[in-house]
């Protein structure tokens, strides 16, 4: 039976998980840059980086998340050890962070501000930008509940995808008020959902009762269209929670963030109060939805913490990927030195080394005739030949060769062995 196992069998057999993919090449340098910009801003921002664990006890995301949210009832990676103990891999940030904030005792010295970046895991249906294993950047800012830090938040968020080259996107921002808001809100709309009760899904139903706010939040086109018709939580917003979010716009309008208010956003998660905000893409197609967040007032006492206010948000680095502009990204300029024939090889590899102890992207191509090595640089997208033959060892100089360009007098330039690197320097820009 072994025996019929094809090599192409072989390769489907061994194929990553579906909804699960391998990052390399260029992929790798586009998230390493997103990350880098992303931790430079947080830091002008005050946030120091923390690293938790991808595997937590259940508990932590059922209960901060919420057991009727879809992330929880439907996406995560749940399995029990071999100690018995039940574990999930973090469909997410927030919950993981505030649980390391409480079990480190971090929260002594409040605000604490923490950027985070790595894998979740939801068992969501793969397409386009959604995925089973994808990355998360996130941020959260502990202990300083004032509608300042919303604004400031919710502006980081603006300028990280302004430096990364993501300019096609809109704020929305909708406030889900605080308690007495939520109580009033919620009678009103399970009166009017209890009405429609027949029509809703079979999953809605049963949230009618336990928590009739993640209706709000379901994919079935009947309830949303139900949705569509319910009470709005800005109409029960209770006076304080109402001043708290009219000054959050205020400030953003003070320094020229534009947003647009969508009363319909509730956010996928359980812990949020006051300010919730998503960061869309405006491009037709894969998943919109950049990134999103809100103030959370309970989290941390739920975990044992002190009883204090967080407010974050994180980026979905795959998506961030999908939508920022090629032009924008750091393209390293790589250039090849490439020998003539064996002859040379010595003298390029000197060069070679020469170029790498300049800071230089550059790398040796050996093997084969002249065309053939020309093709190789091509292949590996290397942007300056430099070619050393017989004739220019003699003159003690190099040949460089431009590879993208098409301008013929200023495709090749012979230089002195000696200006080659302050040459490069300059072609490289740096
Ligand atoms: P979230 O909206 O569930 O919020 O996820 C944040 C972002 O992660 C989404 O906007 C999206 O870009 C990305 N994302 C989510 N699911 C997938 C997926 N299956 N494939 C690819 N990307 C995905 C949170 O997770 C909160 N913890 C954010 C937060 C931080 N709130 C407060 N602090």
């Amino acid at each position: 039976m072994l025996l019929c196992i094809t090599k192409r069998n072989m390769i489907d057999m061994f194929r990553p998980v579906r909804g699960m993919k391998d990052l390399f090449g260029s992929d790798i340098d586009r998230y390493q840059f997103i990350i880098n910009k992303a931790i430079d801003i947080g830091k002008k921002y005050g946030f120091l980086h923390i690293s938790t664990p991808i595997l937590e006890h259940t508990d932590v995301f059922k209960r901060s998340i919420g057991d009727e949210t879809d992330v929880v009832s439907k996406e995560m990676y749940t399995f029990e050890d071999r100690g018995g103990e039940s574990l999930t891999l973090r469909p997410e940030g927030t919950a993981g962070v505030v649980r390391a904030i409480v079990s480190e005792s971090l929260y002594q010295n409040l605000p604490v501000k923490l950027m985070y970046h790595g894998e979740m895991f939801r068992y969501d249906r793969p397409q386009k930008g959604r995925y089973r294993q994808f990355r998360q950047l996130g941020f959260e800012h502990i202990g300083e509940k004032n509608p300042y830090i919303d604004a400031l938040t919710i502006a980081m968020g603006n300028e990280i995808l302004h430096a990364i080259g993501v300019f096609d996107f809109r704020i929305f921002i909708n406030t889900l008020g605080d308690d007495e808001t939520r109580t009033n809100y919620t009678k009103a709309l399970v009166k009017y959902l209890s009405r429609h009760k027949d029509s809703l899904s079979k999953e809605s139903q049963i949230r009618l009762d336990k928590n009739p706010m993640r209706i709000l939040d379901s994919k079935d086109k009947m309830d949303n269209e139900i949705c569509s018709m319910a009470p709005l939580i800005v109409d029960y917003i209770s006076k304080e929670a109402g001043n708290y979010f009219e000054k959050v716009c205020m400030l953003l309008d003070k320094i020229d963030i534009n947003y647009d208010v969508d009363n319909f956003l509730v956010r996928g998660l359980d812990y949020y109060s006051h300010t919730a905000f998503e960061f869309k893409s405006i491009k037709e197609g894969s998943q919109n939805a950049l990134g999103g967040g809100g103030r959370y007032d309970k989290l941390l006492k739920m975990f044992g913490g002190p009883d204090v206010s967080g407010i974050g948000f994180a980026f979905g680095v795959e998506r961030l990927m999908l939508h920022m502009q090629k032009e924008h990204f750091d393209k390293r300029i790589k250039t090849a030195v490439i020998p003539v024939s064996d002859n040379e090889n010595d003298i390029a590899f000197e060069t070679l080394i020469s170029l790498h102890n300049a800071g230089l992207n550059a790398e040796i191509i050996l093997g084969g005739n002249i065309s053939k090595k020309m093709k190789h640089a091509h292949r590996q997208n290397c942007d300056i030949a430099v070619i050393i033959g017989e004739d220019e060892i003699a003159d003690n100089k190099v040949t460089v060769k431009f590879m993208q360009q098409n301008d013929i007098d200023n495709k090749m330039k012979s230089i002195h062995r000696g200006v080659l690197i302050p040459f490069l320097k300059d072609a490289y820009n740096i």
